[in-house]
């Protein structure tokens, strides 16, 4: 992962770097640090942890310097540490780079390197590659990147000062995002645009291969030893950071903004009763798909089997869904006629880019991060429009991804006449009417509070429903052990007698849900656990302990979640945790 910048101004560049950092930090807190060149010196700060730690290691040092790089973390070769925090520099001092992404072949270089008696202070793959540059060196630096270019073998991101060309920045790009952004009188490179929107909306896309450098005033970009013609775009950087004001946590913020979310996404695209998908590609290729891949991570791969849920029940589409970091490496037998839906908040996930190349049929990107790596791939977009999440767990993007998959269900199925026109209008009015059965929940949380303060010393759970409930069961699961660091686990609850009830004493809690007309089932399963001295929280329309307004069906997951968001959040806020950004994790996955 990690989140890199750099820039050529015409003043300091103190404050951009570390604002830039500052919007970069959820691509990794493990360590960050700058270098810049200052009286004839590259001069370098880092810090192990979170960026904060630098920002005060470096708050009472003048810099006055107007070139500069800087790197946020998230530790892969190599645990977080000084010595393996980025910028990393050569050893005779005159060169230094930031890289985000993976060198596949760094070991074998490092033994060429050995060889020649290099020294080494760290064990990341990214010092391998700033003495290799050292090595075959001759004092020209795009010589040097065209040939590193060859050598490497993974993915990078890297901006490179050399203290012989000391107002430029040099940098190449395979695999991982980089962008040259244009100020008045300062040039950027970035990982992001979010990073520099404060300076500017003007920006360069760097293709994979490509090399160049950037000063103050130019730019260049090469590929294979040839010059390339650019241009800078205007791109809409409405994404804004919003400040936290009422709210403890983005985690909290996030988790009230759903329900905005949802309606938004609703509004923009329900117009008198009926969905309006007229404006997107997806249109043409509809009445065409006879089966739909649904690919993605974590809580987008959640989304994903509701997904497949929705489009077998209501499009009878034969769906499948796989997590895609298995995906490329999975038998599938294609089929033609293909509907790729890939789902991302952030658009950067390396996991699904590395699909790409195996989809060969319409691909629709439901995503949140307009203009990110995998958006731009697509051959259409559902964006979710939900604003900035900050918070590394995924809350309000999971729930539009959701609302987006509804509607695109319900559109599909209306539109090959699958559904009555009495079901099409009871869908469409009941999926309208989620928002404010989330604010009745969000309203009612106190019963959510006090069962925090029980579950937050137990170091087990298990959440356990059938069917749709079950899905919902794994995102909960997930939520609860990101951020409260609680061991958890999802199960079908009919599921549980085949082993994991083995497990069940007083010392562990169960979470159930029990929206899904398999209720009755899951409550003999309750029993079970009852009788086994186990202790279990229920989650239903009425009769539980906590109860959430009933809804269709097939619409529970959009309302079973948001307890189970903030049974995550009070836990995590009664166990002190760093509750927006948990240990080990970034906001942006953005390695294989
Ligand atoms: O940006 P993406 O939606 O592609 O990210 C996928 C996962 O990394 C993400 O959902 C992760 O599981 C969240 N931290 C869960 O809250």
């Amino acid at each position: 992962m990690c989140g890199i910048i750099g820039c050529c101004a015409s003043s300091s560049i103190k404050d951009i770097l570390i604002n830039g950092l500052e919007r970069l930090e959820y691509r990794g807190y493990d360590s960050s640090g700058i270098s810049y060149i200052e009286n004839g010196k590259i001069i370098t700060y880092k810090s192990v942890g979170k960026l904060i730690n630098l920002k005060n290691k470096t708050k009472d040092i003048n810099i006055n310097s107007s070139i500069g790089i800087g790197h946020n973390r998230w530790a892969t070769h190599g645990e977080p540490s000084l010595n393996n925090a980025h910028p990393h520099i050569s050893n005779n001092k005159k060169i230094s780079l930031v890289h985000n992404g993976i060198i596949e072949n760094y070991l074998e270089i490092k033994d060429i390197l050995l060889g020649q008696n290099t020294s080494f202070y760290g064990k990341t793959d990214t010092e391998v590659i700033v003495k290799y540059i050292e090595y075959i060196y001759k004092g020209n630096p795009l010589d040097s990147l065209l040939t590193l270019n060859k050598v490497l073998k993974g993915t990078y991101a890297l901006c490179i000062i050399f203290l012989d060309h000391p107002n430029k920045i040099f940098f190449l790009k395979k695999g991982s995002p980089l962008l040259i952004g244009k100020g008045k009188e300062e040039i950027y490179l970035s990982s992001d645009i979010f990073s520099l929107q404060n300076y500017t909306n003007l920006f360069l896309y760097i293709k994979d291969n490509q090399y160049g450098y950037i000063s103050n005033s130019t730019y260049q970009v090469f590929e294979d030893g040839n010059y390339i013609n650019t241009n800078f775009e205007k791109y809409d950087s409405k994404q804004i950071v919003e400040k936290l004001t009422t709210y403890n946590s983005y985690l909290e913020k996030e988790i009230y903004e759903s329900k905005d979310v949802i309606k938004n996404i609703i509004t923009k695209h329900i117009n008198d009763s009926k969905i309006d998908f007229s404006k997107y590609k997806i249109n043409k290729v509809i009445d065409n798909i006879e089966n739909i891949v649904l690919l993605g991570c974590g809580s987008s791969y959640h989304s994903a089997l509701i997904g497949k849920y929705i489009f077998e029940d209501l499009c009878k589409i034969p769906s499948s869904t796989y997590i895609a970091s298995e995906f490329p490496y999975t038998p599938i037998i294609k089929k033609t006629n293909t509907l790729y839906i890939l789902i991302s908040q952030s658009g950067e996930t390396a996991d699904l880019i590395s699909c790409l190349p195996l989809l060969d049929d319409f691909k629709l990107g439901i995503i949140n991060v307009k203009n990110s790596s995998l958006s731009l791939k697509m051959d259409d977009n559902f964006f979710l429009e939900a604003g900035s999440e900050i918070s590394v767990a995924t809350t309000k993007a999971y729930l539009g991804q959701l609302t987006f998959l509804y509607l695109l269900g319900i559109y599909i199925a209306n539109k090959k006449q699958l559904i009555s026109k009495e079901y099409y209008l009871s869908l469409i009015q009941e999926l309208e009417s989620i928002p404010n059965k989330i604010k009745q929940i969000l309203d009612n949380h106190q019963e959510i509070k006090d069962f925090s303060n029980i579950i937050k010393d137990y170091k087990n759970v298990f959440f356990i429903g059938r069917n749709l409930d079950y899905l919902t069961c794994l995102e909960g699961s997930l939520k609860l052990k990101e951020v409260t660091y609680i061991h958890s686990e999802a199960i079908p609850s009919g599921e549980l007698k085949h082993g994991t009830i083995s497990l069940i004493d007083q010392d562990v809690y169960t979470i159930a849900l029990l929206s899904s007309n398999l209720r009755n089932k899951t409550k003999s399963n309750i029993k079970e656990i009852e009788s086994r001295k186990g202790k279990v929280f229920s989650i239903s329309t009425n009769d539980s302990n906590y109860n959430i307004p009933s809804t269709l069906e097939i619409f529970y997951p959009l309302l079973q979640i948001v307890p189970l968001q903030l049974l995550s959040l009070y836990t995590a806020e009664n166990k002190k945790l760093d509750i927006d950004k948990p240990r080990n994790l970034a906001k942006s996955v953005t390695v294989e």
